[in-house]
């Protein structure tokens, strides 16, 4: 079978190995359910965007910044990995601008996103000093300016703009339609009137357009359009004698879910951006190139390893219950997401079942009517491409502790995240009194 963006597996005599550790035993000395995540697929996945990007660089003398999406997957020793490798951060909340700055990344790659900033977030994004916040709203930018006055202090702004271009995902990842609840509308003249607002204040000073239309993109078109999108407004924008140093596109390329279906690769992607940009040369002064990719670094570099407990077969289909769940992995639950399940050793006659983690909800459920080398009760199953908006979404429904998960590097196994534990999981409850 094919492991379409998973470097890193390989089948040795029908069994799984993980940059060359058979993934039974990992889960045999880590116990289940247990995330790995690979080093050498991160470095991989995310030299590919540096190299394919380097061509803006040497074609416009500008810099080209890769602001890693925190959201996709903020364990430490991840983000550390990336901040080491030269990567900056696009961060959501005050808990990832935290994340980002034990991970040493300078703030000057730091971009601080969302719609909904609070005070406290842009205090602390203030004192960090960080690239820019990108601003989704015209009540967050007198609220970013007020705040930076209280401090006396400039804040570096870039507007998000909605460019109403249509990503062709799932409905529930597509973030720059009209009707969505980010951005600044440019065809109504809002984001051109937030920019406007921004230089009659004293306490902001406009950097950048900012723009992100969605996630897990296979088609090349949305980005075209929204990179024409963003530059015929900076191009607006030069012409009332606003000139922009930042122009950032966000993230959401996809990965290959399905083994089968290519998907466009950072290649392609650059060549389609940059060649765009080009387009814009004459004019106007090309600014620094910024993108936010979360899943296109992590996606594919995770796998999620379960045990089964039982196997159930009923009149309408054969069941395998495994011990990952929703709360473990919420994206097949949430969006109906499709990800690749194989067991961890290949025998020789197939199957058709349905795979199933053990919480109390119908939509715990991996996979249906997967075709699948033949499971008996105690074998492992891999479910891959977690590494992004995996643990991240992972929470304690039903009870459940999140999973412990490891890296696979070149100098060993190490576990980076713990099992959280039964205390963990009432750690932050507290009982009144009366009731002891
Ligand atoms: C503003 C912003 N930037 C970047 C990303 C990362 O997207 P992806 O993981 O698809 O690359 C997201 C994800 O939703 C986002 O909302």
């Amino acid at each position: 079978m094919k492991f379409l963006g998973n470097d890193m597996i390989t089948l040795e005599d029908g069994v799984l190995k993980i940059d060359g550790y058979d993934a039974r035993e990992l889960a045999e000395r880590y116990g289940t359910p247990l995330y790995v995540m690979s080093e050498s697929q991160i470095v991989r996945n995310y030299r590919a965007y540096e190299d394919a990007f380097r061509e803006y660089e040497k074609k416009t003398g500008k810099d080209f910044i890769l602001c890693y999406a925190y959201k996709a997957n903020a364990n430490l020793a991840i983000t550390r990995l990336l901040s080491k490798l030269g990567g900056g951060a696009d961060v959501v909340s005050g808990g990832e601008l935290y994340i980002a700055r034990l991970s040493k990344v300078p703030p000057e790659k730091i971009v601080f996103n969302g719609n909904c900033k609070t005070e406290e977030e842009i205090v602390m994004g203030i004192e960090n000093n960080i690239r820019a916040f990108n601003v989704d709203s015209i009540s967050e930018l007198i609220l970013i300016n007020r705040i930076a006055n209280e401090m006396g202090a400039v804040a570096n702004v870039a507007f998000r703009i909605n460019p109403d271009v249509d990503p062709k995902t799932h409905p529930k990842i597509a973030t720059g339609l009209k009707k969505s609840k980010f951005g600044l509308d440019v065809q109504s003249g809002m984001a051109m009137k937030a920019v406007k607002m921004a230089l009659e204040m004293d306490n902001v000073k406009v950097v950048g357009v900012h723009c992100h239309i969605g996630s897990q993109l296979t088609d090349l078109s949305p980005f075209e359009e929204e990179t024409r999108k963003v530059m015929d407004f900076v191009v607006e924008l030069e012409r009332e004698g606003i000139k922009i140093e930042d122009v950032n596109l966000g993230g959401g390329l996809g990965i290959p879910y399905h083994k089968d279906r290519e998907v466009p690769t950072p290649y392609q992607l650059a060549e389609v951006i940059i060649n765009t940009m080009m387009e814009y040369q004459d004019k106007v002064d090309l600014p620094n190139l910024l993108l936010e990719p979360g899943r296109s670094i992590v996606g594919t570099a995770g796998v999620l390893l379960a045990k089964v407990h039982h196997i159930k077969e009923t009149p309408y289909g054969k069941w395998v219950m495994i011990d990952a769940g929703m709360n473990d992995m919420m994206r097949p639950a949430i969006y109906d997401a499709y990800h690749e399940i194989v067991p961890c050793v290949f025998r020789e006659e197939r199957e058709v079942v349905n795979i199933a983690g053990g919480l109390c909800e119908s939509s715990d459920v991996f996979g249906r009517d997967r075709n699948i080398p033949k499971v008996k009760v105690g074998d492992i199953l891999a479910i891959l491409d977690v590494g992004a908006y995996g643990i991240s979404m992972a929470n304690n429904y039903n009870g459940r502790g999140r999973p412990r998960m490891v890296l696979t590097s070149e100098k060993g196994v190490y576990i980076i995240r713990e099992r959280e534990t039964y205390g963990d999981l009432i750690a932050k409850d507290i009982v009144p009194g009366y009731l002891l």
